[in-house]
């Protein structure tokens, strides 16, 4: 659905790369599916001078060379005639005064119609984000409440650094704006896979009542990436490192949603209400400290797919010494009564063999086993232990669902042998899957929070990492190393096989 009012979208932090790579691609998108509502104008705000044909043409050059052959340049010549650029530094309160009598010239030269519902998108350094709410406000921006729906505002990860810093974060925002005007960006929420993960559970009858204490044994959840420090990005994460960059947010994300209860509605404040008990209930998988339940690592040279890698260490703007992780696998618990006793086990790391997100959920054997269990290789086949259930939800890439079970092997012999009922979302559904920043921009104009983060699910996510973070960063030793191209250290291996089981390593 097309959002019905008149929009103008502001983006400050234009010249950065989420502005480039991913913002005017998803918004040039929306435009090409006749989703960005008429005379919606897209407005650059950045620090250094530049005119709006400026920006245009940086903007095509960036967004044609992405998209290859599947640019339409027709199309982005009427879509450019929706973007405009505007100087602003964020700390400067007259610059706020100008935005406002510029803002108002470029909605009108669009034809946004009188008074739009504004979207400020914050891409900037998350240091900014109170700077450039409190300059909205200074400059009569920022609407009175009882017309707080006229201004959105989308905030991007990080935010905060560990707990306190993320408390602070949201009182300097709270100190304009109301909780409803707040759109936090998990990007992972807005993949179309992990919005059926909730569709998977609640819309099918048969595998809600398996998930739970009685039927699972073990819970794992993959983010996997191959990529190492693309770009300049060793900069930002050398400060940052896998359990803020992505265990904080998307992996609890997932864990939220394939461990919630249902909600009573579809609806962004009961599913969100759902996602903050589990966060709540989180606790740690191991009684003996951090070491116990919780461990980090870090890539050394490898071989990713045949090519040569780098260590960690070496990759620009990276500190020589770091002691930064980037990797982390954790043993979590849930204390609620569905989940009571069942280990959640999660990863994230980078350079490891290949780009995988997925869910696997390992039921509990047979209470009795009657047969015997081969893997063969033709006809040669071997006696293995009992294979267990399980569910398979990947995320990225491949989307797919795959259901692992036994059947009797064909012969004379009551053998049973492991196999497997795919489902692939490619070879289903003919249609490119929508980008996540498309989905999320489309429902910050539809005013649909369910796939923002809320704050106090935020707040929970923090108060369960920050001991960990503070122990780490606070610790002498050095996070184990893998190398480049492997699974990650082999501290990770043994914190699952002490429940006697092993990670899936997919090929
Ligand atoms: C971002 C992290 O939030 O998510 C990156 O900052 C990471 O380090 C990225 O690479 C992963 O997202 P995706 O969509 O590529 O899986």
């Amino acid at each position: 659905m097309k959002p019905g009012n008149a929009f103008s979208i502001l983006i400050f932090g234009a010249s950065g790369d989420l502005t480039s790579r991913k913002l005017i691609p998803a918004l040039f998108r929306l435009y090409c599916q006749n989703f960005l509502p008429e005379g919606c104008p897209v407005i650059g705000v950045a620090r250094r001078e530049k005119t709006h044909a400026e920006f245009q043409e940086e903007m095509r050059q960036i967004v044609a060379n992405r998209m290859g052959d599947k640019f339409d340049a027709a199309a982005w010549q009427q879509f450019a005639g929706r973007l405009f650029y505007q100087q602003l530094d964020i700390s400067s309160p007259t610059d706020y005064l100008r935005l406002h009598s510029s803002l108002q010239a470029i909605e009108l030269a669009a034809g946004a119609g009188p008074e739009p519902t504004r979207v400020v998108y914050l891409a900037t350094a998350p240091a900014l984000f109170a700077a450039a709410v409190d300059g909205l406000n200074a400059a009569g921006l920022i609407p009175p409440r009882e017309l707080s729906g006229k201004l959105r505002v989308v905030v991007e990860k990080p935010f905060g650094r560990d707990l306190d810093s993320a408390i602070q974060l949201a009182a300097e925002l709270d100190r304009h704006l109301l909780e409803n005007q707040i759109y936090r960006i998990d990007h992972y929420l807005g993949k179309e896979t992990v919005q059926n993960i909730l569709l998977f559970r609640f819309g099918n009858a048969i595998f809600e009542p398996l998930l739970n204490r009685s039927h699972v044994d073990h819970v794992q959840i993959t983010v996997a990436e191959s990529q190492g420090m693309e770009g300049s990005r060793g900069g930002y994460y050398d400060t940052s490192g896998a359990l803020r960059d992505v265990l904080q947010n998307h992996v609890l994300q997932l864990l939220c949603l394939i461990a919630m209860d249902p909600p009573s509605l579809f609806q962004a404040r009961e599913i969100r209400d759902e996602k903050l008990k589990v966060l709540q209930a989180l606790r740690p998988g191991g009684s003996g400290g951090i070491s116990s339940w919780a461990v980090r690592g870090q890539y050394a040279a490898g071989l990713v797919g045949r090519q040569p890698a780098l260590a960690y260490r070496e990759e620009d703007r990276v500190n020589p010494a770091s002691n930064r992780e980037t990797f982390v696998a954790m043993k979590v618990l849930i204390d609620n009564w569905r989940w009571a006793g069942v280990p959640f086990f999660l990863r994230t790391g980078k350079r490891m063999p290949r780009q995988l997100t997925e869910i696997a959920i390992q039921f509990k054997n047979p209470p009795l086993n009657l047969f015997s269990t081969v893997e063969c290789d033709g006809d040669l086949c071997d006696i293995v232990e009992t294979r267990p259930n399980q569910l398979v939800l990947r995320i990225q890439p491949q989307e797919a669902i795959s259901l692992k079970f036994s059947a009797k092997r064909p012969g004379m012999n009551y053998h049973v042998q492991p196999v497997s009922m795919d489902f692939d979302y490619g070879e289903h559904f003919d249609t490119v899957l929508p980008e996540a920043y498309e989905r999320l921009l489309l429902d910050v104009m539809r005013g649909d929070s369910t796939l923002f983060t809320r704050n106090d699910e935020l707040e929970a996510a923090w108060r369960f990492v920050t001991p960990v973070l503070k122990a780490w960063e606070s610790s002498s030793s050095s996070p184990e190393l893998y190398a480049a191209g492997t699974w990650g250290p082999a501290a990770a291996d043994r914190l699952i096989s002490e429940h006697r089981a092993n990670w899936r390593a997919p090929r």
